[in-house]
């Protein structure tokens, strides 16, 4: 949300009701800023001011951002016929323009991050900014050293012109490895693994650039981004 901004967009946007409804109060005399009946549609709102709606205050919350341990069967949307959401685990005030930075499919777990603050979100997910997101992989099949050499090199998916970017790659066991990639092609690291002859069974993500997963959140439980996790985006 932008300011200053006009106050039936401000309450539209906060109160989550319709333009309509919002005007309709306005000229019943529901709102007040700073302490003020007003009844023009267009007053001018800042981030300061003190709005009620039939008594209630209204609070911009500003920009917020929390970390995700996703549980296999959510979908990284805002809404979903079908499925829960990563937002269904987010017991949080006006979540109505956040967005997910960097989505999960609906069976890898591990590291969401979602805010509100889009120029933030961009610095992870454009390819531009060349983010590393790491992941733990299990695979159907023996690791081996040629593929972990053709994925540090960069392997040639369907449908796309150029092959991945060079990605680090390091064997844990037979069937797992650690891998890291600085790009968010559609369902890239499966598609990675099986240019390589394998498949994906279990995929976990642990981190985004340097922010880790906190390994205190259970699997479906979330927390607000420390001040200095928040900057770690801002400061490359
Ligand atoms: N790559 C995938 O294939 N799936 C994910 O969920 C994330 C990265």
């Amino acid at each position: 949300m932008k300011f200053p901004c006009r106050l039936d967009k401000f309450l539209s946007h906060l109160a989550e009701l319709p333009r309509t409804k919002v005007k309709a109060g306005i000229k019943k005399r529901y709102v007040t800023v700073n302490g003020k009946t007003v009844t023009k549609f267009d007053h001018s709102i800042t981030q300061d001011d003190e709005v009620t709606w039939q008594g209630n205050p209204l609070q911009y919350l500003g920009k917020r951002y929390y970390m995700l341990n996703k549980p296999v069967g959510y979908v990284c949307a805002n809404s979903d016929d079908l499925h829960a959401t990563v937002f269904d685990l987010l017991d949080e005030p006006n979540l109505k323009d956040f967005h997910v930075a960097g989505r999960l499919d609906i069976d890898t777990t591990g590291l969401v991050l979602i805010t509100n603050d889009g120029d933030w979100s961009h610095q992870i997910t454009s390819p531009k900014k060349q983010k590393f997101k790491t992941y733990l992989v299990e695979t159907q099949e023996p690791i081996t050293e040629e593929a972990l050499e053709q994925l540090r090199e960069g392997v040639q998916l369907h449908n796309e012109k150029n092959p991945t970017l060079p990605a680090i790659a390091q064997q844990l066991a037979s069937y797992s490895l650690r891998l890291s990639i600085c790009e968010g092609k559609y369902h890239q690291v499966k598609r990675m693994i099986a240019a390589v002859g394998n498949k994906v069974v279990e995929l976990h993500r642990e981190k985004i650039a340097d922010i880790e997963l906190d390994s205190t959140l259970a699997s479906g439980e979330y927390r607000a981004l420390t001040a200095q996790e928040v900057s770690i985006i801002n400061a490359k």
